[in-house]
């Protein structure tokens, strides 16, 4: 093989060289490349094989496994891996993923693996509700964690280090287990998860693309080990995209009251823990200032009159909290109050 031909191919495969498109890839093998015709061919060829992990070569076959946790978001069967194992952010991003039962195949792009319903979708476009679309803005993902958190605290939100010890000891049960920390945001607290070494995986996973580029950012800066047990996936909470009874612990941080159904999603929570599985959950309680009328009882009716025109947030009483744990089958609910901060976890029976 040329030089050139097998530094061309040998690029595409590159950690840092995140998936350049064929085109992209044909075009720098192109005529200024000052290869012959048939040797550009050939390094055509090679390049595709090292975007495509699931091309077949004799050399490759041994490096396709079944996932240790990702499943397809359609019909949720395991996806079958071909690359190199790991659950660190190189070993997933040279990996391809695919379902053998829709024949979907799931690859990175950019930082994260998007193992959404629409990922790979060419024509159709979805628009969620307002509280998850603002959160996908580039501006919001920089500003989050730069003062937009830090402003929960007037509401009796204790901060990222109490926070992230009061988790901890919810989840003192299943250390040693794979933590998914859904809607991660810039992933202030997976960060803390996976260099905590408690965990034998921590997943970060959000619907953000630009809240994944933020950890992502994060992880750099920090310098967190590029082969720390973590994991970036961009998913959506209603269609976890794990086999059923798989996750040892789930997280979710000041989310709830942004997911489009609540209620879908601690279904699915629920589902994807294994027995004994622990979910912990922090939001903002619905007060009479932050849900004016519809914090009265006697008004909530109204909610669904009114919610579907009122693109704000969705806060919740203790009560209502307890209630959606209890009927998506969590037992042994817990909780912890401060002002309008909750603290609440169920477990998988
Ligand atoms: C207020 S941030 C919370 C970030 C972080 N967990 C924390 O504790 O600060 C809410 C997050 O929920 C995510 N989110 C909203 N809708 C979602 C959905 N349908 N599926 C997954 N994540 C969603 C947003 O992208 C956003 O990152």
């Amino acid at each position: 093989m040329e030089p050139a031909v097998r530094a061309a191919a040998a690029s595409c495969s590159s950690y840092s060289s995140l998936h350049p498109p064929r085109a992209l890839v044909a075009r720098r093998l192109g005529r200024s490349s000052g290869l012959s015709l048939p040797a550009r061919r050939v390094a055509v060829a090679a390049a595709a094989i090292a975007l495509d992990p699931f091309q077949e070569t004799k050399s490759e076959q041994n490096d396709t496994s079944e996932t240790e946790v990702f499943a397809c978001p359609v019909c949720y069967e395991p996806l079958i891996r071909k690359g190199p194992p790991g659950m660190n952010l190189p070993a997933i991003y040279r990996s391809g993923f695919k379902c053998s039962k829709c024949n979907k195949s799931f690859t990175s792009k950019d930082v994260f693996l998007d193992l959404t319903v629409t990922s790979g979708m060419k024509e159709y476009s979805e628009l969620k509700p307002a509280r998850t679309e603002l959160f996908r803005s580039p501006l919001v993902s920089y500003l989050y964690e730069r003062g937009w958190r830090q402003n929960f605290n007037r509401s009796g939100f204790p901060g990222r280090d109490e926070e992230f010890q009061m988790a901890q000891d919810y989840f003192q049960s299943v250390a040693g287990g794979i933590l998914v920390d859904v809607s991660c945001g810039s992933g202030l607290f997976s960060r803390k998860f996976a260099s905590s070494g408690a965990y034998s995986s921590v997943i970060a996973l959000d619907f953000s693309e630009n809240m994944l580029r933020q950890c992502y950012d994060y992880i750099k800066q920090e310098e967190t080990p590029m082969n720390t047990n973590l994991a970036l996936v961009r998913a959506d909470i209603s269609r976890l995209p794990f086999a059923s009874c798989s996750i040892d612990a789930i997280h979710a941080g000041a989310a709830i009251h942004c997911w489009p159904s609540p209620s879908n999603a601690i279904a699915e929570i629920s589902r994807v823990l294994k027995p004994g599985g622990v979910f912990v959950a922090t939001t903002f309680l619905s007060t009479p200032t932050n849900s004016g009328l519809f914090s009265i009882d006697a008004l909530k009716p109204l909610r669904q009159i009114v919610g579907p025109v009122n693109s704000s947030y969705n806060f919740f009483t203790e009560g209502e909290l307890e209630d959606l744990c209890r009927s998506c089958g969590l037992v042994n609910y817990s909780s912890k109050v401060q002002r309008s901060f909750i603290m609440f976890s169920g477990q998988k029976p």
